[in-house]
């Protein structure tokens, strides 16, 4: 079996990080999304990945390499245009070969394991297998309606009335045979080649299509509150490590990381947290449930439920929570005197001050 990965896309729900790197880079735990995704197919045995990388491919190839780190042989392929997931499994046509594949969602996170799933799919060996999991409020998803013997009867695309509350997980199980399907489909009133639309030709054309069921944690990163919810469920399963230097005025509570070279001076660290890698945290209090980069500076500052990304810096701010720092961004106070807020922010950044 091999594996195709979706890191293409235009990520315009997060913005503005989706402007200077794919969103399947953001760190979640202090770990790119897409690292998370390859550990997992690693988990399933599969080692010949193919990436579907978009503009930009460059940044993408710069973090995965070729694959070794995983374990994996990975074979980059270039979408132009984000225009659909049905799309991309027509440009891996050649990669794919007559092989079956997992086809993967590069910023979809489970990371309780699919394994399971797989082992169905191998076992009863239908056309395709979707991987779906109970939601309280279907609308958003593509829905699953499963037949009395647990086969795909129906897909709908974010129904108004679900018939069913099993929503489509970003995972996908499929034999040579939704080739034919991806080429007989029409792009949808958004313009892209739906995946759905063709599973549900392969069940109209009378295909075995069968739903294997996730109970696990599962999320899509496409927003900033799901990236943030996504990293306080991984580090509240976080194994505690001090390797950096943590002086002896400073207080360590709970399950907390401390990477190599990183220093912490007069602070309270209150987990789960990491500090990463050559980062300093001086007369601070952070945590819980935050995650701080390599070569930050953290001064002054209070900050919890946050992610702070590498080469960030930010001082005297006491009061940080909830919030997503992109890379060598600056926070701190103006160096005016009788200062106002002074923001010069990105296009579609959010700020939000307290009042
Ligand atoms: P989405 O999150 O549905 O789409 P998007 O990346 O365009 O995001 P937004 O809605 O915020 O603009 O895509 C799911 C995954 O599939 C994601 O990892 C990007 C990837 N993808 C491709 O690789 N090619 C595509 O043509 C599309 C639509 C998505």
């Amino acid at each position: 079996m091999k594996a195709l990965v979706l890191s293409g896309g235009s990520g315009t729900r997060l913005r503005p990080f989706s402007y200077s790197m794919p969103k399947q880079l953001i760190p979640v735990a202090n770990k790119p999304v897409l690292e998370h995704v390859l550990e997992s197919i690693r988990d399933l045995g599969v080692t010949d990945i193919g990436i579907i990388v978009g503009d930009r491919a460059s940044d993408i190839g710069r973090v995965l390499g070729d694959g070794t780190r995983f374990g994996a042989r990975i074979t980059y392929i270039r979408q132009d245009e984000p225009l659909g997931l049905a799309h991309c499994v027509r440009l891996a046509r050649s990669f794919l070969g007559e092989d079956d594949f997992v086809m993967y969602l590069g910023d979809n996170m489970l990371p309780e394991g699919i394994e399971e799933i797989a082992a169905d799919f191998h076992k009863h060996g239908p056309a395709a297998q979707v991987v779906v999991r109970k939601v309280s409020d279907p609308r958003a998803f593509g829905v699953a309606e499963l037949g009395p013997d647990g086969s795909v009867v129906r897909l709908v695309e974010k129904p108004e009335r679900p018939a069913s509350d099993l929503a489509l997980v970003g995972v996908y199980f499929f034999t040579p045979a939704i080739h034919e399907a991806v080429d007989a489909i029409e792009p949808s009133a958004r313009g892209e080649l739906e995946i759905t639309d063709a599973i549900q030709w392969l069940v109209t054309q009378g295909a075995d299509v069968r739903a294997g069921e996730y109970a696990g944690y599962w999320k899509d990163t496409g927003r900033a509150e799901d990236v943030l919810e996504c990293n306080r469920w991984l580090l509240a399963r976080l194994a505690p490590r001090i390797a950096g230097d943590v002086d002896a005025t400073s207080e360590i509570v709970g399950p907390v990381v401390v990477e190599a070279g990183a220093r912490v001076v007069r602070s309270r660290i209150v987990g789960p947290a990491i500090i990463g890698a050559h980062t300093v945290v001086e007369d601070s209090h952070i945590g819980p449930d935050s995650a701080v980069g390599e070569h930050c500076l953290l001064r002054a500052t209070r900050l919890a439920d946050s992610i702070v990304m590498a080469g960030a810096t930010i001082t005297q701010v006491p009061g940080l929570a909830g919030s997503l720092i992109g890379r060598a961004a600056t926070v701190g106070p103006s160096a005016h005197v009788d200062a106002h807020h002074r923001l010069v922010v990105g296009d579609h950044t959010r700020v939000e001050v307290a009042a």
